[in-house]
Parts: structure tokens; sequence; C-alpha cells
């Protein structure tokens, strides 16, 4: 049987990364995908998630999202990291489509109560639209299978602040939000991201053989492989969102801690995943009765990269 998913996005090189893996995946079945600002404003995101979807040559729904962060004032979108247009400045034409009239948040719950127990939320950006869909309905929590999120680091160093990942900082307020309602949440964040390269070889490989959407992530890629190389000592790039994609191919890629997590709101620490191990009790009451959030600690790197180039080529 496939899995439902939607796919929350900011595309993005890296996202970009995300949705073909996801389109090629057999064991998936993307129901829609819903953007909110962060790599880019939101129009952008969701002008680039069409792009995504033709490129593809799939078929699927495209609802527009929030556009500023829930309380604290927008960050600047980083055009350093993903290029103006969000795909490292390859100015790609104009998508054909447009996006459905409901809100992502309006169609995230739609889509949970046509299938309760069914649908995977996907998030690989700020989790603006999903804290909404809560407000919409808080009930979907106890509907939705489960919630996979690109964000946030329990031990690692962040990558905004020396604490902070980018979805976290960009909506710190959602995000606490997300990990505190009563769903089941995986974290897949730095901790297992900064494991795993993804260089030229492999995108090489992957154009040679699907020349279409090969072709599109070996252009918008060498802007963000230039980053990562400028700034860490790797050839390549961090494997972010598409490690969302891995996970619910093949989880037994990634080792897993609970406990539950919160969000710092404020101060110097604004963004950080502050992660509870389950087990551990303390004094300060911030995580009590918060449910554990699933947290990928270490990877496997060989076996996540051959399960991603197999499956773009397939
Ligand atoms: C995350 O931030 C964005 O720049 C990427 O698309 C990814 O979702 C990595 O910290
Ligand atoms: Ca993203």
């Amino acid at each position: 049987m496939t899995r439902k998913i939607i796919i929350d996005t900011d595309p993005g090189i890296d996202d970009a990364m995300a949705i073909f893996f996801a389109f090629q995946a057999q064991e998936l079945d993307v129901l829609g995908l819903t953007t909110v600002f962060g790599n880019v404003p939101v129009t952008l995101a969701t002008e680039n998630a069409l792009r995504l979807a033709e490129i593809a040559g799939v078929d699927v729904p495209v609802a527009e999202g929030v556009a500023v962060p829930s309380v604290i004032a927008p960050r600047p979108h980083p055009d350093f990291v993903h290029g103006t247009d969000g795909f490292g400045n390859i100015n790609w034409p104009s998508p054909k489509g447009k996006a459905i009239e409901q809100s992502a948040a309006e169609f995230i719950v739609e889509q949970v109560r046509q299938f309760p127990g069914e649908v995977t939320i996907v998030a690989l950006a700020p989790l603006g639209n999903l804290a909404k869909a809560l407000e919409l309905d808080p009930e979907i929590a106890n509907l939705v299978d489960e919630v996979v999120l690109m964000g946030g680091a329990a031990h690692e160093f962040g990558n905004v602040s020396p604490v902070a990942e980018a979805n976290i900082i960009n909506d710190p307020h959602a995000a606490d939000k997300v990990f505190t309602a009563p769903w089941q949440v995986t974290m897949i964040g730095l901790d297992v991201t900064h494991q795993v390269v993804l260089g030229n070889a492999i995108l090489g490989r992957i154009k040679e053989e699907k020349p279409d959407q090969g072709g599109f992530l070996y252009d918008c890629a060498q802007h963000y492989i230039k980053f990562y190389s400028d700034r860490f000592p790797i050839e390549g790039c961090y494997f972010h969102d598409a490690s969302t994609i891995a996970y619910l191919m093949d989880p037994s890629i990634f080792t897993v801690e609970r406990g539950p997590i919160r969000v710092a709101c404020e101060g110097i620490a604004l963004g950080q995943t502050i992660f509870a191990p389950e087990g551990l009790s303390y004094p300060e009451p911030h995580w009590d009765g918060v449910p554990s959030t699933q947290v990928c600690m270490e990877v496997d790197e060989e076996r996540l990269l051959k399960l991603y180039e197999e499956t773009m080529v397939s």
C-alpha cells in the first residue's frame, strides 16, 4: 500500500531534491504541495512548487500558505544559499499552472479529514501552515498518521545561530505548537542532515539517466554546493529536506531517540529545539506533559545516498 503524504515546502534547492524524490518513490502518493515563506517569499515558493510539478510531469494540487511568521518579524530570505529565484539563479521559465483556491491550512485539514489516520505531513520549511491547520481544526492532531519534519537540532550546532536551524528560527512559535501538539512528530534535524553530503558525482549520474529532472537539479545545485563547499570542509551539499523522504521509504537507515521538544521563542536561543530525553525528569516544568518526538540521531550515509540515486534513476 502506498503512503499518502502532503509536502509542505519553500522551494528551495533541497526542497526540489526532496519533491522529485517523493514523486519517484513508488511507496508514496503525493496528495499535494503546500507552500510557505522561507527560502523565498511565499508567492515565489508557490510558483516554484508549480514549476517542479511541471518539470516532473506530475499533476498535483498546489496550495499557497502563510507569508510571514506567526509572531516575530520576518527574517531576510537567504538568497546567498538558494539564489533570488530559489533555484540557484537559473531563472527557469514561469509555470503554466496556478495554485488552487484553498489555503494551505484548509487543504491540509480537508485531506486529513478525507483520509483519517492515513495522511503523513512532510514539512520541509517553517511550520506556519501546520500551526494554522491545528488552529483551524485541532482534532486533526488525532487524525494525522505522522508529521515528519526537516528542522531543528538536538545536539548538533545550528545553521542560523549556534543553536538554531533555519526552518525553526523562521517561525519559532509555530514550531513550538507543532512539537507540543498531540500527534506523532519525527524530527529529521541537523543531527542527521549534517552527516550526509550529496556531491556532483551522484547528481551527474542522475542527470545522465533522467535529463529533465536530473538536469534541472544539477544546474540549481551548483549554487548550493558552492555555498556549502565554501563554508564547510565538504565537497557537495548537506542532504537536508530529501532525508525526510528517505526516512519514509526506509526508516531503518536512521537511529531514533525519543523525548519531548520545546522551542525557545525569545532571547539569544531563539529557535533552539530543546530536547528532553525520555526517562529523565527535571525540576523545570516546560517539558511536562509534552508528547515525545522521535528525533533522528544517526544515519547511514552510504545507504541513504544509494536509496536516493536508485530511486531517482528508476
Ligand atoms: C532547511 O532550511 C532551508 O534553507 C532548507 O530548504 C532546509 O529546509 C535547512 O536548514
Ligand atoms: Ca526547505
